[in-house]
């Protein structure tokens, strides 16, 4: 079964090896590796769907490709959620009991109406649309998702940045007793992300609350997370609880643990391999021969323009 399936780079090539060891090692001592799988509670996607509630009026958006959907079930089965576990089947076992009401996204910095906004508010700030967008992963997978939100930029004019903003900050949310991946310093905690203002402005970045018509599920970052489909999977920040806009380029997550592996841009970019694997090509899920991985995963014809006479070379 796909879920059983190692990721296509085990996560100790992925987080710092040192870390990764100290652990996995600290788990196996506590016995909670042996435990959780001697208990095979692995919790079926079609109990997980039963869960899930239905996201009304969505009408079909723009941007969207005909491409097969990657099934519900893999979708949410197969995570990058690193607070709820470095494995892939670890955050749909572990994110189910996240609460998420009451929650709110507090909007800080260089905007003229700084306020802190709650998730009802959230979810009807613009007409929610499905956007069938390709998520690529650093590590060489790839899915395509019925994504359900709006443009990030309609968010954004309303809390009208300053003419200082250039930046925008992503912190996701970092909390201990939900969260039991934050007892290993796997990142450093709180998950942050960022982007240009004019990347977050452009009309295919997402503020997502939800997919297959459903709202999101926890492991794929409920109650609302970003979706920036021309860059890999780790710039798409999960159960976002603040944006902040800034004059000066955030650190991010990655590259504070990996300066040399992750940059700030991250776009999907098969000239650009990463130091320890080639980029050329992934594996959609459900699928095992490679295909070549596209430029800008794809979205080359809207999204080029924004680094036109950069080096994507040096700003990888
Ligand atoms: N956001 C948070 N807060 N923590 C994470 O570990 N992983 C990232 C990104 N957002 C991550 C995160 C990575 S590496 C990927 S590939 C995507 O989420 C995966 O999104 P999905 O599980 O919905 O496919």
């Amino acid at each position: 079964m796909l879920i059983r399936r190692p990721p296509d780079i085990a996560p100790s090539e992925i987080t710092p090896p040192d870390l990764y060891r100290r652990r996995r090692a600290f788990l196996r001592s506590a016995g909670l590796i042996a435990a959780a799988v001697g208990t095979g509670v692995v919790l079926p996607a079609s109990r997980v769907r039963a869960a899930a509630q239905k996201l009304p009026n969505t009408r079909s958006g723009t941007f969207s490709t005909t491409e097969d959907r990657t099934p519900y079930e893999d979708v949410t089965t197969y995570n990058n959620f690193y607070e709820f576990g470095t494995d892939k089947d670890e955050p749909a076992q572990n994110a189910r009991s996240l609460k998420t009401r009451p929650w709110t996204v507090a909007i800080e910095g260089e905007v003229r109406k700084a306020r802190t906004i709650g998730i009802e508010e959230l979810l009807r700030l613009a007409p929610l649309e499905e956007r069938v967008y390709r998520l690529r992963c650093v590590e060489g997978w790839s899915m395509v998702v019925p994504w359900v939100g709006y443009s990030l930029r309609e968010l954004i004019r309303r809390v009208e940045p300053t003419g200082n903003a250039k930046y925008v900050e992503f912190v996701t949310v970092a909390d201990r007793r939900q969260m039991p991946g934050l007892a290993y310093p796997v990142l450093e905690w709180p998950y942050a992300e960022g982007l240009r203002l004019d990347e977050a402005m452009h009309p295919l970045s997402l503020m997502c609350v939800g997919l297959y018509g459903e709202v999101l599920p926890n492991q794929n970052g409920a109650p609302v997370r970003v979706v920036i489909p021309w860059k890999y999977g780790f710039k798409s920040g999960k159960s976002i609880v603040k944006i902040r806009f800034t004059q000066t380029q955030p650190r991010t997550a990655w590259n504070r643990a990996q300066p040399r592996e992750y940059g700030f841009y991250s776009n999907v970019n098969p000239e650009v391999d990463h130091p320890r694997w080639s980029q050329a090509k992934e594996r959609r899920i459900g699928e095992f021969r490679k295909r070549p991985t596209l430029m800008f995963n794809g979205y080359a014809e809207q999204v080029a323009s924004l680094y036109a006479g950069m080096d994507l070379k040096k700003n990888f």
